[in-house]
């Protein structure tokens, strides 16, 4: 929009009510730290630089695209807008003022500089279009808010007339001022050479002995530069976090936003209140998601697949009809899990990476998959384990069945052939083949390949013992 525009964002404070040894702008919010909800709705922005101003905790800060990327790298911002992030020292800390200033040498003369906090995680880029809007490279521009009780905040002062004359910090302000609902959301558009002669005449003669940004509000009325406010569309756009609880109410209206988003688009969840999204979800049409489920990462749902109450589910894709059946926990971490169409998993399943489900495989309850591909149509209903493996179409693999996967230095692989039943109990001790068509009698431990069609059995023969006499009881003396 603005081929010049330049963005500071502070992000150089402790934090310390957040009472944490991570700083404060790294703190997660729908799986994403604060400051990557920052960066990412300026993307939309096009800006020239973004310039991230870091004190306490600088190197972690620093460690950028991971740390603005989420925990899965799920957020991963396109390669163009990485070559634009800058980062620049603060130390010590100074103040709001003094934080522009150590970012001023790299803003260009000819542009406007946007400045937002790092740790006001919901503001949306509409908001900040309007903002740069308004400074439009001439006007100084506030992001401010009307309410009740602004305590804490740094109030507009209005002269008779309505325009806007300066701002008062909380400490600063007389009882009277405090009155003020009017107040500053620490969000400013200003014209980039202005804005550093303001910058180089602030003092630090106030209540908290710092150089406050807002003082350039004054000095814009005062040199004759028209001052502006904007207002954001709502309240959670400007809530900065400072403490867990805070942290948790943004994470709560964060995740209404997207459940709204989700609902909108045709998505039907149970209740919006009980859903989390820790990274992006893709729907198809008719979609139903029950209560308390948590969405990670990349994961998407085909049309018509149904997802039962209290599922965990990262990085996954679902085919359309799919029905994922209550607590069932899928991970398919770096490389993914995928159900087919209409398949069924759960309750209780368990998917780990490299997990792939074909067509109308049924996955029960406590059975366990990883790295392993079952074909169309293929079963494992109940209380068993399959690592490291193939298993043909149609394949009913018993309840309690494992593969030995591991034998304590290394990982090897079973290859189960299509229509192959595989009894009860069953150890299948990799690496081992087994034909199609084959059968596995119950409680054998398979450590050969078996040929298609036979029935392998690895246990001890059944002996009878013809009228047994169980011991009795001796009688009591
Ligand atoms: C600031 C504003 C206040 C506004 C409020 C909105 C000033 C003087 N006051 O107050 O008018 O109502 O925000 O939330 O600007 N930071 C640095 N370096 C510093 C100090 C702060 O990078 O030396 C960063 C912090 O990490 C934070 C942001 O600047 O991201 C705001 O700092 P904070 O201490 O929260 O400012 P407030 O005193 O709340
Ligand atoms: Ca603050």
């Amino acid at each position: 929009m603005w081929a010049s525009l330049d963005v500071v964002i502070m992000a150089a404070g402790k934090g310390t009510r957040m009472k944490s040894a991570r700083p404060k702008v790294l703190h997660q919010l729908g799986g994403r730290p604060l400051l990557g909800h920052v960066v990412e709705a300026v993307v939309g922005l096009k800006p020239r630089r973004v310039i991230v101003v870091t004190g306490h905790g600088a190197i972690e800060i620093e460690a950028g695209q991971q740390a603005l990327a989420g925990a899965a790298g799920q957020f991963a911002m396109e390669s163009d807008m990485a070559g634009r992030l800058a980062y620049v020292r603060q130390e010590p800390q100074l103040g709001t003022g003094h934080a522009v200033q150590q970012a001023a040498p790299m803003l260009g003369d000819d542009g406007l500089t946007l400045v937002l906090n790092g740790d006001v995680p919901l503001i949306r880029t509409a908001t900040l279009q309007a903002l740069v809007q308004a400074c439009a490279g001439e006007r100084l521009a506030l992001l401010t808010l009307q309410v009740a009780d602004a305590s804490g905040y740094g109030r507009i002062l209005r002269d008779a007339a309505g325009a806007v004359q300066g701002i008062v910090e909380h400490k600063d302000a007389t009882p009277e001022q405090r009155r003020i609902g009017e107040f500053y959301t620490g969000s400013m558009a200003a014209p980039t050479r202005q804005l550093k002669a303001w910058l180089a005449g602030l003092t630090n003669r106030n209540a908290q002995g710092e150089y406050y940004l807002t003082d350039v509000v004054a000095a814009a009325v005062a040199g004759g530069t028209p001052v502006v406010a904007v207002q954001p569309q709502d309240a959670d756009e400007v809530a900065g976090v400072n403490s867990p609880v805070q942290l948790a109410e943004l994470e709560r209206a964060l995740q209404r936003r997207r459940a709204l988003a989700l609902m909108e688009a045709g998505v039907r969840l149970a209740d919006p209140a009980r859903f989390d999204l820790r990274g992006t979800l893709v729907c198809g049409t008719d979609v139903e998601i029950d209560v308390n489920c948590v969405f990670e990462g990349q994961v998407s749902l085909g049309d018509g697949v149904h997802v039962g109450a209290n599922c965990v589910i990262a990085n996954a894709t679902i085919a359309a009809g799919a029905v994922i059946h209550p607590m069932t926990h899928i991970d398919g971490g770096d490389t993914g899990v995928t159900v087919g169409e209409d398949a069924i998993v759960g309750p209780f399943a368990r998917l780990r990476p490299g997990a792939q489900l074909g067509a109308q495989v049924h996955i029960g309850n406590f059975v366990e998959v990883k790295n392993a591909t079952l074909a169309r149509g293929a079963k494992a209903n109940h209380l068993a384990y399959l690592g490291d493996a193939a298993v043909g179409e149609r394949v009913n693999y018993g309840a309690g069945a494992i593969t030995a996967n591991y034998d304590g230095a290394n990982k090897h692989r079973t290859v189960i052939g299509a229509d192959v039943h595989v009894g009860s109990n069953a150890v299948l001790v990799a690496p081992v083949n087994l034909g199609a068509g084959g059968t596995v009698g119950a409680g054998s431990v398979i450590s050969k390949d078996a040929p298609d069609g036979a029935l392998s059995v690895a246990r001890g023969r059944q002996v009878n013992i013809a009228n047994w006499k169980r011991p009795a009881k001796k009688p009591k003396s």
